[in-house]
């Protein structure tokens, strides 16, 4: 037990694991994400009980795109289902909704659904909500080079204005601070093209719990281990400073 918690500014999540939490069950895949939908409300509402400012959580990646279609088209549907219900109480408590991800790759009432929940969490200002959707790393950066070329091309921008703070304004997360934390359920010890750039000096804490099981206690367990690390960012810590008196009396 630490005994201060230090809170990230900025939580990252890649939620992993509701297909074995269903198989272990018996149950349908749809049934672990259905559940999994029900982490998504309770890590959301305890994270803004915690003050953390910026929560992101990894929803739909580029690469699920390939999964079968019944999948693929019951999580839109629970994409759906769970802004339609969620919208109200994110507004009330503050939270801005934000999506980052090849939005225009998602079904229209998909589509539809998010501007709604942006449009009504406009003005919230207490935690930002990010769900990564239809997203990938590599896509990500593969945009922004591609935006980039553009204003060169087009003489907005030359190349020697290129720098890691024009590359970053141009990434879906241009208003959004690096991930302080990312924490990774399931089991995987990976990061699966999940925020490539944006992680460089994260740190990373991994869990077995699979997302449907992963609650407050979880949650507060990553925090106390992110508490623990020693961020240096590449640099050097610090020597602790030495006592006036040291060797004194
Ligand atoms: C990974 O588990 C999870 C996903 C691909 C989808 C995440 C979706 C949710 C948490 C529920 C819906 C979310 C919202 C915001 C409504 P997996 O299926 O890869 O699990 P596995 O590794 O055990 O197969």
């Amino acid at each position: 037990m630490v005994s201060f918690m230090e809170i990230p500014r900025h939580l990252a999540i890649i939620m992993d694991g509701n297909g074995r939490w269903a198989e272990k069950r018996m149950l349908p895949r749809i049934a672990g994400h259905r559940e999994g939908a029900k982490s998504v409300r309770r890590v959301v509402e305890e994270c803004r009980r915690l003050g953390i400012g910026f929560l992101t959580l990894f929803a739909f990646s580029t690469e699920n795109w390939g999964r079968p279609q019944g999948e693929v088209d019951g999580l839109m549907r629970l994409l759906v289902q769970f802004l339609r219900e969620e919208a109200p109480q994110m507004a009330a408590k503050g939270i801005h909704f934000h999506v980052i991800g090849a939005k225009e790759r998602l079904p229209e009432g998909a589509r539809q659904e998010i501007a709604a929940t942006v449009a009504k969490t406009a003005n919230c200002h207490e935690m930002v909500l990010t769900l990564a959707l239809s997203y990938g790393g590599r896509d990500e950066i593969t945009r922004a080079a591609r935006c980039l070329a553009m204003d060169v091309k087009e003489g907005r921008l030359g190349v020697q204005d290129i720098d890691e703070d024009t590359f970053s304004s141009c990434l879906d997360t241009a208003d959004l601070p690096d991930p302080d934390l990312l924490i990774r359920t399931g089991g995987e010890k990976r990061i699966s093209n999940f925020l490539l750039w944006q992680l460089a000096y994260s740190e990373m804490v991994f869990s077995d719990v699979t997302w449907p099981d992963f609650g407050k206690q979880e949650l507060l367990s990553a925090l106390e281990e992110f508490s623990r690390r020693k961020r240096r960012f590449g640099l050097v810590r610090p020597e602790p400073e030495k006592s006036l008196f040291a060797g004194g009396r």
